[in-house]
């Protein structure tokens, strides 16, 4: 059996014509039924659905051989121990700083003073301020970012940005973009040796679908 943890939404929808080069059909949708494990056309393969940080969690402890999940959740998470064989290029989008369009941001990186930063990616977050010399306090979230520098928590965010609605729709500007992201095919590394052959072919059929 080989297992493939996928998270719902843009990842699942994006993966699907890649498994398809891979001969593999999921036969449910992850949107309509509550089932967790999904079948496939092939008997031998089935898909979990799980949340989109579990992903690495999922395939480092062997719950799954391989998964596809964001180059920010890898490196907000870790990724100790993945094989990591495919860039496969979907789910694109890139992580910003974002702050009321009334805020001057510039001025107040300049000055050197601290910035409140409301954010779940705590560890990027750090990261790169660190890097510019800013001090920051970083503020811990779960979602719906937006709302903190709008409320007067915070005074930037750093956020998945995509189309950039979800900024303008809540009177928010991207003032800084800190990295490209796209999603990681990442595999077991005992996997990999147990079921070399069935994991290569997809591997090799992803490869091939994206022209790597
Ligand atoms: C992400 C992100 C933004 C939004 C950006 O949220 O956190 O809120 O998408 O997309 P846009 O630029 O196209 O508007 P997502 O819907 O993935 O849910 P989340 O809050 O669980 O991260």
């Amino acid at each position: 059996m080989i297992t493939l943890a996928l998270s719902k939404g843009r990842i699942f929808e994006e993966t699907l014509p890649l498994l398809k080069a891979a001969g593999i059909e999921v036969l449910e949708d992850p949107e309509t039924s509550r089932k967790l494990i999904l079948t496939t056309n092939q008997p031998n393969v089935r898909v979990l659905v799980v949340r989109a940080t579990d992903v690495p969690t999922y395939v480092q402890y062997g719950g799954a051989d391989l998964g596809i999940t964001g180059r920010d959740t890898l490196l907000e998470h870790g990724s100790d121990g993945l094989y990591q064989p495919l860039d496969l290029q979907i789910a694109k989008c890139r992580i910003s700083v974002a702050v009321r369009s009334d805020f001057d941001y510039a001025t107040a990186v300049k000055k050197g003073s601290r910035l409140t930063v409301a954010t779940k990616y705590v560890a990027i977050s750090r990261d790169f301020f660190a890097a510019k010399g800013v001090h920051v306090d970083l503020i811990k979230l779960y979602g719906s970012m937006e709302l903190a520098p709008l409320v007067g928590m915070a005074d930037a965010i750093v956020d998945l940005v995509s189309t950039g609605n979800t900024l303008k729709a809540n009177q928010l500007v991207e003032v800084e973009r800190i990295m490209d992201i796209s999603s990681r095919l990442v595999v077991n590394q005992a996997a990999l040796k147990l079921k070399q052959a069935p994991i290569r072919k997809i591997i090799d059929a992803f490869a091939a679908a994206i022209g790597q």
